[in-house]
């Protein structure tokens, strides 16, 4: 595989965590709504099973509006567990933060009841983005109290609803080989981490098959469902002017062109995996 990730700290996020979960109603995960199942963090299903589940499949504006709505349905049709799409465009996510969290524990409202939540998510799904739009517009941060570790956040986004920011970083776990080039491919593991040439052509495996409309648009190439990866690796950096001596194509500044596009969603909206791909590729990975 072309990523060697070897995230630390992850008992210490895992401890932290569990002492938090205590007296937490509900979990909110934050999800990439591009690759919701490789951003999620396998180690937090198996500690909050028993807790109701709020999924936020954030950056939608990336992502293909569709498939977004594929997985929602999907996370509804899960036990105690809602999802809602996200980006930071939305002009109002605490009310619909709120309102979705409400829906699966409607037993907790009122002063001497108030709901809590805890929300997590791995770097980089724009949990911090977040954050700082529910502070700036209309919710109070409340610091340094007992119970609050250092570093940990709470907002009350209204007198019965405090939400808690998980302490320590919750890392991706790379479970299946597909989630971790979908992980390299969002930005979210470190750029030391990954073979870029081997992420793109990774991508674009898929984009062949999945999004080619897309790429021919974004590339004015025509053919690219007949292509392999690596003549349409080769077809973009032509294309863009990635070239070294002699003729030959800089597959490596190529890459990086590609990766861009993606990652700001100048190639178009596309999400990299599917509920049942995603089931197909664990069945894979555990036959293995
Ligand atoms: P984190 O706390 O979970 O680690 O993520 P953070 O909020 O720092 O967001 C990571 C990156 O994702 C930031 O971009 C942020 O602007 C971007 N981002 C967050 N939410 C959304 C969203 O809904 N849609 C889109 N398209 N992007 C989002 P960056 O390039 O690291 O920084 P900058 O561009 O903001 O300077």
């Amino acid at each position: 595989m072309a990523i060697q990730w070897f995230p630390g700290h992850m008992n210490k996020a895992k401890k932290q965590v569990a002492d938090r979960l205590k007296g937490i109603d509900v979990v909110i995960e934050m999800l990439d709504a591009r690759l919701p199942a490789s951003s999620a963090n396998p180690m937090l299903a198996g500690m909050t099973s028993k807790k109701k589940a709020l999924k936020i499949l954030n950056k939608q504006d990336l992502a293909d509006p569709t498939r977004t709505r594929v997985w929602i349905d999907y996370y509804n049709g899960l036990n105690d567990t809602r999802a809602i799409g996200l980006d930071a465009g939305d002009k109002s996510p605490a009310q619909r933060l709120i309102s979705a969290c409400r829906e699966i524990a409607p037993h907790r409202s009122g002063l001497d009841k108030p709901l809590r939540v805890l929300i997590c998510g791995i770097p980089n799904v724009g949990k911090s983005t977040l954050i700082n739009s529910l502070l700036g517009r209309r919710a109070a941060k409340v610091g340094n109290e007992p119970g609050i570790t250092k570093g940990e956040q709470r907002i009350d986004l209204a007198d019965d609803f405090i939400l808690y920011d998980t302490p320590g970083m919750l890392w991706p776990k790379i479970l299946v080989e597909q989630g971790g080039y979908n992980l390299a491919a969002s930005g979210a593991v470190g750029r030391n981490a990954l073979d870029e040439e081997e992420v793109t052509l990774e991508l674009l495996k898929y984009l062949i098959v999945n999004y080619p409309a897309d790429v021919e648009a974004r590339y004015k190439l025509d053919g690219v469902a007949e292509m392999l990866d690596d003549q349409l690796l080769e077809a973009i950096g032509r294309r863009r002017g990635a070239m070294l001596g002699g003729g030959r194509v800089n597959f490596q500044k190529t890459a990086e062109i590609v990766l861009t596009d993606f990652r700001d969603g100048t190639i178009g909206r596309i999400t990299l995996e599917t509920p049942e791909e995603w089931k197909d590729w664990l069945t894979e990975a555990r036959r293995l």
